[in-house]
């Protein structure tokens, strides 16, 4: 099995999800600047496995940081913060993984008497929590496949959107963890990928992953659902999520809530599978959450060749957001929140 992202003595190692599935070629970033714009550029793509990069950059800047004094090294501290920050706006995990490293940073100067003590004992830490980080994913995303699995059908087919696995995490995934554990459950589950247009994350990687792990697997363009759900192909549908709101609205990848009203129109039930670094009880509704828009060209161009009149407008929001009344539940590391889910999310964190 390939490896999403790792710490190594040369920097953050990352697969390189730009190349494939024609490549498996692996990138190492050196420089807290590589990892954010990695992140930008979604060689490393996913806001599970985004928030590891953020966690592992930070800690990298902060270990090869020159600053001579806490005060410099603090400073240091908000300037890597802030470009990793500034990469892609979306996905909460990025900001929930800064947060998460920033109160360690603060911790563990505070835990120290002298100067040269801080700053050692910072930069070691945060190596530490960025490493934590990446393990804890794995184990949340193994406990969400184990609460999923039980409501996937024991023989059926399951739809799903952009790629919410192994590749998008720090390894498993959410949606497709679920869809794992189902299998590895014995259940007879093949799924339907969505090609994932523009970015094609369907067809690129998860196609990639899931025939990689034997698990079967149809590809169809993303105009195609439609079709599918009507003639009675799908049982259920399966997604990740960037941000998930107070009241259980959720951002994920562009496309997602015109799959979740088509499912309601064919009373397929519609999940969403997600750690709790995903949701955030800060924004109270989906119109809050911000919508990263991505190059037009994008989706004028593929592999730099133009696939639309040279010039045309275009637009690129990368994400939309599917209101809470089309989903049937969202699946945590915790358990299942239903309806209502401002009540029902809140009490997952107590
Ligand atoms: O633009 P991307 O590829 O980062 O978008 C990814 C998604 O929308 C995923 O579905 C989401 O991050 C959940 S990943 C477990």
């Amino acid at each position: 099995m390939f490896k999403t992202i790792e710490w190594t003595e040369d920097g953050v190692r990352m697969i390189d999800q730009t190349r494939l599935p024609a490549e498996e070629v692996y990138r190492t970033c050196r420089d807290y600047r590589e990892v954010a714009e990695a992140i930008r550029a979604m060689v490393i793509r996913g806001a599970p496995a985004i928030g590891v990069a953020a966690g592992m950059g930070i800690a990298l800047g902060v270990k090869d940081s020159a600053a001579r004094t806490v005060a410099e090294l603090r400073a240091e501290f908000e300037t890597i913060a802030d470009t990793i920050s500034k990469t892609r706006p979306t996905a909460v995990n990025l900001f929930w993984a800064v947060k998460r490293m920033r109160e360690v940073f603060e911790k563990t100067l505070a835990a120290q008497a002298s100067e040269t003590d801080k700053r050692a004992a910072a930069r070691a830490r945060l190596v530490e929590e960025a490493q934590r980080i990446l393990a804890e994913d794995i184990a949340v995303n193994q406990a969400i496949g184990r609460h999923g699995a039980a409501l996937l059908p024991e023989a059926g087919t399951v739809l799903t959107h952009c790629n919410a696995g192994a590749l998008a995490t720090g390894g498993y995934g959410t949606a497709l963890g679920v869809i794992r554990a189902a299998v590895a459950a014995g259940k007879k589950i093949k799924v339907f990928a969505d090609e994932t247009r523009p970015f094609l994350q369907g067809a690129r990687l998860t196609a990639w992953e899931l025939a990689k792990d034997n698990i079967p697997v149809t590809l169809i363009t993303d105009n195609m659902a439609g079709h599918f759900m009507q003639r009675g192909g799908i049982q259920a549908v399966i997604v990740g999520a960037d941000r998930i709101a107070a009241n259980g609205d959720v951002a994920n990848k562009i496309g997602t809530y015109t799959l979740a009203v088509l499912a309601k129109e064919n009373s397929i039930p519609f999940y969403v599978a997600a750690p709790l670094s995903t949701i955030d009880l800060n924004t109270s509704s989906g119109d809050e959450i911000p919508i990263e828009e991505r190059s037009p060209r994008e989706v004028t161009h593929w592999a730099g060749v133009p696939t639309a009149p040279e010039g045309i407008e275009a637009r690129h929001p990368a994400f939309d957001v599917t209101p809470h009344r089309y989903v049937t539940a969202i699946i945590t590391e915790r358990g299942l929140a239903r309806a209502p889910y401002t009540a029902r999310l809140k009490a997952l964190f107590a």
